[in-house]
């Protein structure tokens, strides 16, 4: 049984599929048109995902997108019509005049915000933006127009997202007659969650779905057991931790869909003297729920612009006049950064955290349970998610690689594939599911079609313990591309190609890692990565100047040997996806300068020899010759999503003044380097 995932219309677009409860494939559409968090429709990776797993579209059974048009619908338009007659803009974000720029950036371009943009907007990678029930067509504050045309809008963008199949058969080139799927919507939150849960090692676990907006609601918890997931609470639209993250973010002159992550990185710089005013911005409230105090914001008031029509989403300013009231007057892009503005990224992470820890700490009492599962895009706070296990009790966290609105398409394969899996066992019915144990209803025993009994143990679920589930090529492929480009290279063995490229780390390289699949999520996990030597405190400046261009305050990340990570940090539950930070133990600080951040802390990539034997060994080879069991790892790309073929990375290796390129096997060097290295 084939089921296929799909995030499409917003930011992030990806595709994932599942064969027999077996992920097979699961890829961002970035990787292939070049367009970072292209939102839009996932047609390449729709084609990848359906090339490796050697199937044409017709012989996929369920195919499923993360969005339901009709969740929570009479919510939506009851707020709809309550704002109308409000006659739109409220409180203190009323007065701002609509459609002036995130941090002063001109919002040109934006007029393409017709009616699919009015309902689609969702959320953003770590935070938010507009929900479908609240951007407004044209930027304006809605007052214009009748409460029944902007229902009508939103109804007609939902019979869009409902004609998946259309714009499937469509982009494919296939007649809508061939495809014999069921289609399904998933509500977003529930594929977040289920991306959490079906391909955790927990049986049973507390999970907890965080972001900006999908399908009407910011936040979701539940309780995941066997193959259901009861949805315990939600907190609904406007309010939302991952909007206030944005809005600060804008306001602090990062307007750019994913630039949350810089703020995170600039917090440790600051002190939290701005934490009252965060407390006042998002106050908690009991039962795990939190809310806004709607004045500083406009996207409830004036909705906010955003688009997504297969670009890079761009998001109206969502911060209202007020912020600018209470913090002074918002940074414009470009401009030096002071203390006032590390100040207030130190208050609103300061604040996220404690938000973050409140609701955790109520899905604790609520479930009783220490596993944990993590997700949306909230989940990518690495620094919150570090800080989890000395915050509350759970005592495990699965934080999937891609647990931003990528991974709904993951969760939306799994999601479809545990109601099949239920239904089916409910009706007895023999079929090639894989159920998960656990549950009252999963007790016993449920045969496959090829008659095989399938007692319902751990054996026969799959864990998704690695990220690398993207395109892979054979070194016969690197080899032509290598010699289409002209480009002299050494082939090495297996054993060789670690010892040369640790060696070549070790004396100071830049060397460019491409190996095996490509990582699904945000981070290079050691298949598409830069690796250099985190002995080196010149190595954070060289990276930035030679390829990376970064803000200097944005630290680099430590891959470290799994077995090692007690040694050098001050906690060692397992980060195999680089979601978590933890302190740098102060004695070990001075030895790995280039990835202990201001505040001694390090965004860590435990690696194991099950998840990645070649980067394990590479790490080894830079151990046994260093001492330190410890490389720094960026990922492969210059200011542009990671790097998915060799094309792309022998691109990248020209464009930048990287030294090595190891590419499978073999290796180039930049001349320059080749000369120094014989001499
Ligand atoms: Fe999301």
């Amino acid at each position: 049984m084939y089921i296929l995932g799909i995030n499409a219309y917003h930011g992030d677009a990806a595709a994932a599929i599942v064969r027999d409860g077996e992920l097979i494939a699961a890829v961002e559409e970035e990787r292939f048109n070049r367009v970072k968090h292209c939102a839009g429709f996932p047609t390449e990776a729709v084609r990848y995902c359906l090339k490796t797993a050697g199937v044409g579209i017709e012989e996929v059974q369920h195919i499923g997108i993360s969005r339901d048009p009709s969740a929570h619908l009479h919510k939506k338009v009851l707020f709809a019509a309550k704002r109308a007659a409000r006659g739109g803009g409220t409180g203190k974000g009323g007065r701002q005049e609509a459609g002036a720029g995130a941090g002063g950036r001109s919002q040109k371009g934006i007029a393409d915000f017709g009616l699919r943009g009015a309902d689609l907007g969702q959320t953003s990678d770590f935070g938010t933006n507009a929900d479908e029930a609240h951007a407004v067509p044209g930027g304006g504050n809605g007052n214009g127009r009748g409460i029944f045309a902007q229902i009508k809008d939103r109804l007609g963008n939902a019979a869009k997202v409902r004609d998946l199949k259309g714009e499937l058969a469509a982009l494919l080139g296939v007649s809508k007659n061939s495809l014999k799927a069921e289609f399904h919507n998933i509500e977003h939150h529930r594929a977040h969650l289920a991306s959490s849960f079906y391909v955790s090692p927990f049986e049973r676990a507390a999970l907890l779905s965080i972001d900006g907006f999908g399908d009407f609601v910011s936040t979701m918890w539940a309780l995941g057991e066997g193959n259901s997931i009861k949805v315990l609470d939600h907190v609904e639209y406007p309010h939302s931790t991952g909007i206030v993250y944005t809005a600060t973010t804008q306001f602090l002159g990062f307007p750019y869909y994913g630039d949350e992550g810089k703020i995170m990185g600039l917090a440790p710089y600051g002190r939290p003297r701005f934490i009252e005013q965060f407390r006042r911005i998002i106050r908690t409230e009991s039962g795990g729920k939190f809310k806004l105090d709607l004045d500083y914001f406009r996207h409830h008031a004036e909705g906010v612009e955003m688009t997504w029509d297969q670009g890079s989403p761009v998001i109206g300013r969502i911060y209202s006049d007020a912020y600018a009231e209470t913090f002074g007057p918002a940074r414009e892009l470009g401009t030096p950064l002071g203390d006032r503005e590390r100040d207030i990224a130190a208050s609103l992470q300061q604040r996220l955290e404690e938000v973050g820890f409140h609701v955790m700490n109520h899905l604790h009492e609520q479930t009783g349970l220490t596993d944990l599962g993590l997700s949306g895009g909230v989940a990518y706070n690495s620094v919150m998610n570090g800080k989890i296990l000395l915050n509350t009790p759970f005592r495990r966290v699965f934080v999937q690689p891609a647990a931003g609105d990528s991974g709904t398409a993951l969760g939306v394969c799994y999601e479809i594939y545990s109601r099949v899996a239920e239904a089916g066992w409910r009706k007895g019915v023999k079929q090639s599911v894989r159920l998960r144990a656990g549950g009252d209803d999963a007790a016993g025993e449920l045969s496959d079609v090829s008659g095989r009994a399938a007692s319902q143990t751990n054996s026969l679920r799959y864990v998704m313990e690695t990220a690398y589930t993207g395109p892979e090529f054979t070194d016969a492929e690197i080899v032509a591309e290598l010699e289409a480009s002209k480009l002299q290279f050494e082939t090495y063995t297996d054993e060789e190609v670690t010892k040369r490229a640790a060696r070549d780390i070790a004396n100071g390289l830049v060397v460019g890692w491409f190996q095996g699949r490509m990582e699904f999520g945000p981070r290079a996990l050691g298949n598409r990565s830069i690796v250099v030597d985190p002995r080196r405190a010149d190595m954070k400046d060289i990276l930035n100047e030679r390829i990376k261009k970064r803000e200097p305050f944005r630290p680099f990340a430590p891959s470290i040997l799994e077995e090692r990570t007690g040694d050098y940090f001050e906690q060692s539950h397992p980060s195999p996806t680089m979601l978590m930070v933890y302190q740098v133990r102060p004695e070990r600080r001075a030895e790995i300068p280039a990835v202990t951040h201001v505040d001694g802390s390090g965004r860590l990539q435990t690696v194991s020899r099950e998840g990645n034997l070649r980067y394990y060994q590479l790490i080894c080879d830079f151990s046994e010759l260093t001492g330190v069991p410890v490389v720094l790892n960026t990922s492969f790309n210059e200011n542009e999503p990671i790097v998915c073929t060799p094309r792309h990375a022998i691109d990248c290796f020209m464009k930048t003044r990287m030294d090595v390129l190891y590419i499978g096997n073999q290796a180039v060097r930049r001349k320059e380097e080749v000369m120094s290295h014989e001499s």
